[in-house]
């Protein structure tokens, strides 16, 4: 019997890194599955080749772009055009099933059992129930459903300028047809949902196998003391919530070593403060008003002064 795989894509360095994290993520919870990587030819020499050394197969694959500006604007994400790339996952066709996940998530738990599900299994998603989120999702490689969805893009286009809106027009039948086919929140835990459902977060949110940090804001765009494993940048300093702790221990202990080797004598920025230091990409402080603004738009800063730990202070200031 062929193999199966979980695949990941990193179009630059950027998502590279993530991809590595979930990578080490994977092995450290001991899956039997292999691990493959979609590049697309920005990524640099030096992440190319620390993700050979974790992954059991780098492809090469065009970047495919919606161009799609119009869409991509209703959700304030003008980068995520390039999400068609994903679409290439179908052609793995060496592997008999495979799951793909966002290089924006990071597995705390084995999840081997996902491949015990068909295509396409993917959980709901936070934002609108009745579509899944593309972010984790079971499939199995096949020149013909890559061609099919091909065809689909160009007819259809995509309603979100990206890969989740054609796959949820391509695999319409989702919401309604096979609940074996929705996985449970826990394998694709964005952590918007400790916003919009703060009760159920404390009910359940311990047994989540796959965290994902969906929105604008990655565990990349943040630094790290790796002294005092604070995460810093917009966060407040007593409201990491663990995931993001844990996403920077695991890429400062076990993926920057890996990295400082392959760039050797050349400039690299890991992102932990030692290195940052120097460099002056802080974001700026956010007003008040402007914060609102975002809050309104979907786009709460859930790392950080909007996190849970903040949001439950002020429940219980409140109920006091
Ligand atoms: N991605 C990429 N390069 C980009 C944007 C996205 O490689 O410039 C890939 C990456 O695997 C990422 C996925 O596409 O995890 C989906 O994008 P993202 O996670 O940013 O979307 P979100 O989950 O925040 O909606
Ligand atoms: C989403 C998904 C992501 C997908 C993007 C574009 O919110 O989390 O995986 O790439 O939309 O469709
Ligand atoms: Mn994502």
């Amino acid at each position: 019997m062929a193999e199966q795989a979980f695949v990941t894509l990193a179009t630059n360095d950027s998502y590279a890194k993530g991809a590595m994290v979930l990578a080490k993520s994977l092995r450290n919870h001991k899956t039997s599955k292999k691990l493959v990587v979609l590049v697309g030819p920005h990524v640099s020499d030096q992440s190319r080749a620390v993700l050979h050394k974790i992954y059991d197969e780098v492809r090469l694959v065009d970047v495919m772009d919606s161009g799609d500006t119009a869409h991509l604007a209703m959700m304030k994400r003008p980068d995520l055009g390039v999400t068609l790339t994903k679409l290439h996952c179908w052609t793995l066709t060496n592997y008999s099933k495979c799951v793909f996940m966002d290089a924006d998530t990071l597995v705390v738990s084995n999840i081997d059992e996902l491949f015990n599900r068909e295509e396409l299994s993917a959980a709901p998603d936070p934002g609108w129930p009745d579509c899944f989120n593309s972010g984790v999702f079971v499939f199995r490689p096949s020149n013909e459903t890559y061609s099919k969805l091909l065809q689909y893009c160009t007819e259809h286009g995509s309603f979100d300028g990206g890969d989740q809106g054609v796959l949820n027009g391509f695999f319409s039948d989702w919401s309604t047809t096979d609940i074996t086919k929705h996985l449970p929140f826990i394998y694709n835990m964005s952590s918007i949902a400790i916003y919009t459902y703060l009760p159920a977060f404390k009910q359940y949110g311990a047994n989540a196998k796959v965290v994902h940090f969906l929105g604008r804001m990655k565990p990349w765009s943040y630094t790290y003391d790796p002294k005092q494993r604070k995460v810093r940048g917009d966060v407040q300093e007593a409201s990491h919530p663990s995931f993001l702790l844990e996403w920077w221990a695991l890429y400062s202990g076990e993926v920057v070593p890996m990295l400082f080797r392959e760039y050797g004598d050349q400039p690299f920025h890991s992102g932990c403060e030692e290195d940052v230091a120097l460099s002056q990409d802080a974001p700026p402080p956010m007003s008040s008003a402007e914060r609102k603004q975002k809050w309104e738009q979907g786009q709460a800063d859930y790392m950080g002064i909007d996190s849970f730990d903040n949001i439950q202070k002020k429940l219980d200031a409140f109920l006091k």
